[in-house]
């Protein structure tokens, strides 16, 4: 076991240098600290590269996925289906505009929303899909839109984990009727806090940029025509993320060689199955799950404690809703059981070959060692 004197390693941490912290000072001596020019630089720039013709800066990719759900014009008695293994703010988010999340199952291989569940759970009252695009895979986007196509619901897309990532050519977020990304700190593209959708349609991002600004008119100066709220990021923000947004490929190289020796090293042991990604998608990694197979039988949550006594942080999958008394779920065969399983490892640009040997060989004696069986 690796002794406790070696430095920690953090589950993800931003990389930021000199070019974010020059785009900073210059838009802080411009005085342009709300909006500004970086804002539609970003705006512009990341719309242009993700091939949509819309884009909007947000506060964050929960904002994000509130806007989404508004301008998708979903509201009380709506129902919106929804993966059963998630981050949860698309659930919360549904939550919050008063639809109720219908939760479906996701696959076993690529923990994205299965398609056939999803169809299963379709009824009159449902108005939108939210595939999540989980870890940086991507939720089989091709039946899922001809599904929402053949009912008249729309998808809206959550690709806070999955920037860059593509399925058959196209970037996650771009394939739906409007896409969701996050700007968080622990995300591939940060500006600390912050988020973004893209959408195609003009009607849509009309609606979405007056929501975002306190449902303004967009003719008449403090005309309110509908409810909006204040969901702006600011010329600050949006600095940071246009500084992180060129070096988008650095970051995806890195990534991408990160996850390589993890799994050059995970892949063969027995207790452990890796995230598939099916044909076609490229993705980008954003963490590193692994999943532990659960006929080995291994405390997933003990694994963590003594990886954390090991100065190695890592995070649980996400727990599944139906062990959430806040939402009523109930048992989904393959999220219950991954969400029990699933650890994710650090990665990060930064994070040095010694540093994933390390982690490695503190997992792998971990694994094979004893006392970490369930009670
Ligand atoms: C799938 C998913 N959706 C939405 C969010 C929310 O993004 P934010 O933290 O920027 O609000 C996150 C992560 O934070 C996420 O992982």
């Amino acid at each position: 076991m690796v002794s406790r004197s070696q430095p920690f390693i953090p589950w993800a941490r931003p990389s930021l240098g000199a070019a974010e912290t020059a785009a900073v000072v210059d838009a802080l001596e411009s005085t342009w600290i709300s909006g500004g020019p970086y804002v539609d630089q970003l705006e512009r720039d990341l719309a242009a590269l993700l091939g949509v013709a819309h884009g909007i800066a947000v506060s964050s990719g929960t904002a994000a996925l509130h806007l989404a759900l508004l301008g998708a014009g979903i509201g009380p008695g709506d129902e919106v289906i929804v993966p059963g293994f998630t981050f949860m703010a698309p659930v919360n988010m549904v939550l919050a505009v008063g639809a109720v999340p219908v939760f479906a199952d996701v696959d076993a291989g690529g923990w994205c929303l299965d398609p056939q569940d999803a169809a299963r759970k379709i009824t009159p009252k449902t108005r939108a899909v939210i595939p999540v695009h989980i870890y940086g895979n991507m939720a089989a986007m091709e039946p899922i839109c001809s599904i929402a196509r053949d009912h008249g619901i729309a998808v809206i897309e959550d690709a806070a984990e999955a920037i860059f990532s593509r399925q058959s050519g196209r970037y996650a977020g771009s394939i739906g009727d409007i896409g969701c990304f996050s700007f968080h700190a622990a995300k591939t593209i940060t500006s600390g806090e912050g988020g973004f959708v893209v959408t195609d349609d003009p009607d849509i991002f009309d609606t979405l940029r007056q929501l975002r600004d306190h449902g303004t008119s967009r003719t008449r100066k403090y005309w309110h025509d509908a409810v909006g709220h204040n969901f702006r990021l600011t010329n600050v923000q949006a600095a940071i993320a246009c500084a992180q947004l060129a070096r988008k490929d650095e970051f995806c190289r890195e990534r991408e060689q990160i996850y390589r020796q993890y799994v050059a090293a995970l892949d063969p042991l027995p207790q452990v199955r890796m995230q598939s990604f099916p044909d076609g998608v490229e993705p980008v990694v954003w963490a590193m799950p692994v999943m532990l197979e659960p006929g080995f039988n291994i405390d997933r949550d003990r694994l963590m404690q003594r990886m954390a006594d090991a100065g190695i942080e890592t995070r649980p999958g996400f727990y599944t809703p139906g062990a959430m008394p806040l939402y009523d779920c109930g048992p989904l065969a393959v999220a219950d059981e991954i969400s029990r399983n699933i650890i994710c490892l650090p990665i990060y640009p930064g994070l040095d070959a010694a540093a994933i040997e390390r982690v490695v060989d503190t997992f792998r004696a971990c694994i094979t060692g004893s006392g970490l069986a369930r009670g």
